[in-house]
């Protein structure tokens, strides 16, 4: 029986640009999370998709010397194709350019009607950001988010008056103490806010590339506006899915575009009436090599050449378990490679072929149901996975699973199996020993596939086949739960990769 609903999404992605391992960042964390709460038997809903329209994707088609639909089509695919082979297990990919999500964009801007006015906007516009500034919030003349040139406009333009909504965002973020999450990224938005909120200019006139605005087809709706909308009409609003799944749990972002989802977004959705989403969480930022990714500086890593390296799951892990998740953080080929080998082929590989290397050996890998040793499995604090992975420490919850692996392997070492008297045929009492540190181990690396499954779905996958056993929920995360099972050895689930100095 399901357990309640969870919806997740990932900010959608603008397509003037093939994905890269930043983008996959976000995703995999999304899905990770997704992957947790559907262990937990809930009716999940996890959203990804593509930012399909504005004035940067129009000027990457032009470049290409493309119609802007069928370039944008050719890049979605790329993200599409980027997740399948990342193993991504969304539910949904939205598009922005389809008449599904253009109509309901349409419906909510007239919802919030009464909060929108006609005016001309004169101001700086950054089109790599897609966002407006004031001459007194350019840092040295140049875009404070990303440092480029801004443009001057002066367009006709429909407003919306986000200034209305200061107190009642406030009062948000006081009653809701998560709904900006982490902690220390609310300080800095509700300091903004208490400042003062400008009205938006929600609609453009110089370009053609966007959703007709609904009160006036001379506009276009701005790229922002058009985006956020998405997670409504992926659930299909006002129909069943809106209603089965909305408000979203959690809309994971990374931090550069916190001010839309944490500000203009609950403005739009209490503005059109609707309820607002749970959470936003804002993760960090990642660097290359302590650089900024960018094409010009020649670090922009697509994830591909990562998979074909280090395999979909070393991606996976390395990527959760090197950067603390809601900081910012560094991805550094050399400190991947690293782990791979000493976590991933050194700790968890070699502790599964040694365990059905020892059930092949002793038991010709027929293993009975046996005892638990509790001086093991008491090693695992699930309590704590579950507390961090509620709290969105997916690396502390991946470092726990991995303190349980290092306990495994600290059995073995101690109980030596391999030390104990076996002649053949073998004393009862030696083969019981033998089989029940077996059993322990077995049903041990059984839980820790469980767990593993949302970070590294592929390889949980394989343990379990090695072992003859079935990956469950958290449900089946009790020890004792594996019958007599049957071993079945298969290939090395990491191959160590030679470091070069
Ligand atoms: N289209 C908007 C989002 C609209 S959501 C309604 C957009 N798109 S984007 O293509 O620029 O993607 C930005 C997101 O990609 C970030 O918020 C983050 O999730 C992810 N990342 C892109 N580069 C990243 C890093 N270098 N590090 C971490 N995340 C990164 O903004």
């Amino acid at each position: 029986m399901k357990k309640g609903k969870f919806y997740i999404t990932t900010p959608i992605y603008y397509v003037n640009d093939v994905p890269h391992i930043g983008h996959a960042y976000t995703t995999i964390a999304a899905d990770i999370i997704a992957r947790w709460h559907r262990l937990l038997r809930e009716d999940v809903f996890f959203l990804t998709g593509t930012d399909e329209h504005g004035q940067k994707v129009e000027e990457a088609a032009k470049a290409k010397g493309m119609k802007p639909q069928l370039f944008v089509n050719s890049v979605m695919r790329r993200f599409k194709e980027a997740w399948k082979m990342l193993n991504i297990s969304n539910d949904f990919f939205i598009r922005t350019t389809s008449e599904k999500h253009k109509a309901v964009v349409q419906k909510i801007v007239k919802k919030m009607k009464k909060d929108i006015y006609r005016g001309v906007y004169e101001g700086q516009y950054c089109i790599p950001c897609e966002s407006y500034w004031t001459k007194s919030q350019l840092i040295d003349g140049k875009c404070p988010e990303c440092g480029r040139e801004t443009g001057l406009i002066k367009e006709d333009s429909y407003f919306f008056k986000l200034s209305k909504y200061r107190k009642k965002l406030l009062e948000l973020y006081k009653k809701n103490p998560q709904f900006i999450m982490p902690f220390n990224r609310k300080e800095e938005i509700i300091s903004r806010v208490k400042e003062g909120l400008q009205d938006l200019s929600i609609t453009r006139t110089t370009f053609r590339w966007g959703v007709p605005f609904p009160l006036n087809s001379k506009h276009i709706c701005y790229v922002w506006i058009d985006a956020l909308i998405n997670y409504l009409s992926a659930l299909n609003y006002p129909d069943k899915k809106f209603k089965c799944y909305w408000p979203a749990d959690v809309h994971l972002i990374g931090k550069e575009i916190l001010w839309f989802h944490a500000v203009i977004w609950p403005a739009m959705l209490m503005a059109a009436g609707l309820p607002l989403p749970k959470q936003i969480f804002a993760h960090g930022w990642m660097t290359i090599n302590g650089e900024k990714m960018s094409k010009s500086k020649g670090n922009f890593i697509p994830p591909k050449d990562m998979v074909m390296k280090y395999g979909v799951d070393g991606l996976r892990y390395f990527l959760m378990r090197s950067i603390p998740f809601g900081q910012d953080g560094d991805f550094n080929e050399k400190a991947l490679k690293q782990r791979y080998n000493t976590e991933l082929a050194d700790k968890l590989g070699n502790l599964v072929s040694r365990v059905v290397g020892l059930a092949e050996k002793f038991l010709k890998g027929k293993i009975p149901q046996g005892r638990i040793d509790d001086q093991l499995v008491d090693q695992l604090q699930f309590e704590d996975v579950k507390k961090h992975m509620a709290e969105l420490e997916l690396d502390k919850a991946l470092a726990l699973i991995f303190a349980f692996v290092d306990s495994c392997n600290l059995y073995i070492q101690e109980k030596r199996p391999w030390d104990i008297p076996w002649e053949i045929p073998p004393e009862p009492d030696s083969m019981e020993k033998v089989s029940n540190i077996l059993y322990t181990l077995i049903d041990s690396l059984r839980v820790t596939a469980i767990l593993l499954s949302p970070f590294m779905p592929e390889t949980a996958e394989k343990i379990a086949r090695q072992l003859g056993v079935k990956l469950g929920t958290l449900h089946e995360c009790k020890f004792g739960l594996t019958k007599a099972t049957k071993i079945k050895k298969g290939p090395v689930l990491f191959e160590k990769i030679k470091v070069k100095d």
